[in-house]
């Protein structure tokens, strides 16, 4: 299912706009002003080259918010009559933002955004409204705004052609694990990146993957051309995750880091969940509010690496204003037209991080597994922790195994012993 090479460097953003030429500010109109919104606002006058000026901005109650030197205005019509040269969206969500945009979009008007949501669930829409008035529609700083390599490769079709990428996607939930691995407390670790503004408003979907899987689903739909909802994808949070999972995968030889993956080198795949990162992986180094991706290409003999900055209103900011300038160039992102619905996932063997909590005093190790080799499932290696009467939790690394002998095993083992089981992905370091 390899990208035809002719679409990865598809143009929609048709030719330069006059009024973007260099000797007037680019006036732009601001959809939301939350912690990204005002960290736009703030830079926008500081940018190197042309000058940014913002005409006005949507907030949902306008009286009382004074200190901006621009209007605040509750009716986006008010903004888009204004004919902007560029609109920000930063509102966050499918509604009202897809609604705004479209009607920016459908008058010319060239948008940037930073909306996941947005992006990850109504990107055909958005890319016809985009293609069929030549408005272009900008979204690096949708993810790892840190790290500018989405519109790197859109112009570069060769580098396109990946077929396997594993990254770390969300760097709340990177935080956090980090954190919690030095001996914070999970409430502590969260209430620090909620401080600093690397949280979503709604921090759930930071913690239960939902974020991830919506920047996933961004990255396939340029990368595999495949479309897919977020909903489609296997997804499990670091809520499950607890302090002594992480000293043991440390004892193992990784680290566990919330990771997002798709392979559609054949049939095609995609999950994001906790994750067990051998040392040899790039991503185990991966730390903090840190994110990084990792795509394989038939043409490189080792995986492409871009790491940075995962989240933060300054370097999101920063990212949505390169897009604002950028707007007037000839080249725009990969259009929509040859998205393909995906086929179900399948997943191809791997190894499993598994956790045995509160197994029962008679039963040992070996018992467990023999249990699991009646399904084709061997342990690689075994650790053993807790007070001798207290809790005896055990994980294991098991060696690669289909995912459906994994759970028949898991089942047969919780069924003899009683015991409570949590299994995590392994990822492979890559060859090369
Ligand atoms: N809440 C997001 C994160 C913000 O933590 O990655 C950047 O998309």
């Amino acid at each position: 299912m390899t990208a035809p090479l002719a679409e990865a460097s598809a143009d929609t953003s048709g030719p330069p706009r006059d009024h973007l030429g260099t000797s007037n500010p680019i006036r732009v109109a601001l959809l939301g002003l939350g912690q990204v919104g005002a960290a736009v606002a703030r830079l926008a006058g500081h940018t190197p080259g042309r000058r940014i000026e913002v005409t006005g901005a949507l907030v949902r109650r306008p009286a009382g918010r004074n200190g901006w030197p621009f209007p605040l205005v509750a009716d986006p019509r008010a903004l888009l009559d204004g004919r902007p040269d560029v609109v920000i969206e930063v509102l966050g969500g499918v509604e009202p933002a897809r609604s705004i945009v479209l009607a920016a979009l459908e008058r010319g008007i060239p948008v940037v955004t930073a909306n996941k949501s947005l992006l990850a669930r109504c990107a055909d829409e958005l890319f016809a409204a985009a293609a069929s008035s030549g408005a272009p529609l900008r979204y690096e700083a949708a993810v790892i705004p840190g790290v500018p390599f989405l519109c790197a490769f859109a112009h570069r079709p060769l580098a396109s052609r990946i077929t396997r990428l594993s990254a770390i996607l969300n760097g709340t939930s990177n935080f956090i694990v980090s954190r919690l691995s030095r001996g914070s407390s999970f409430e502590d670790a969260l209430g620090l990146a909620r401080e600093r503004g690397y949280a979503e408003p709604d921090a759930t979907r930071d913690l239960d993957g939902t974020d991830a899987a919506e920047k996933l689903v961004i990255l396939v739909r340029q990368f595999a051309r495949v479309g897919v909802r977020p909903d489609r994808l296997t997804r499990t949070g670091i809520d499950c995750l607890d302090t002594q999972d992480l000293h043991c995968a440390a004892a193992f030889g990784g680290a566990i880091r919330p990771v997002a993956c798709a392979d559609w080198t054949s049939a095609f795949s995609a999950w994001v969940g906790p994750a067990f990162v051998p040392e040899a992986h790039p991503l185990s180094r991966v730390d903090g509010v840190s994110n990084a991706i990792c795509l394989d290409s038939p043409t490189a003999s080792a995986p492409l690496v871009f790491a940075g900055p995962g989240a933060g209103p300054e370097v999101t900011a920063a990212t949505i204003l390169d897009d604002v300038l950028s707007t007037g160039q000839t080249k725009g992102f990969v259009r929509s037209t040859h998205v393909i619905t995906t086929p179900p996932t399948q997943h191809a063997p791997a190894r499993w991080f598994v956790r045995f909590r509160d197994i029962g005093l008679r039963f040992d190790t070996r018992d467990v597994s023999e249990l699991l080799s009646a399904h084709d499932v061997w342990i690689d290696r075994w650790s053993v922790e807790g007070q001798p009467g207290g809790d005896r939790s055990r994980r294991a690394l098991t060696l690669p195994c289909d995912q459906r002998g994994l759970d028949a095993g898991l089942g047969a083992v919780r069924a003899a012993t009683g015991c409570n089981v949590f299994a995590i992905r392994a990822l492979e370091a890559p060859c090369g």
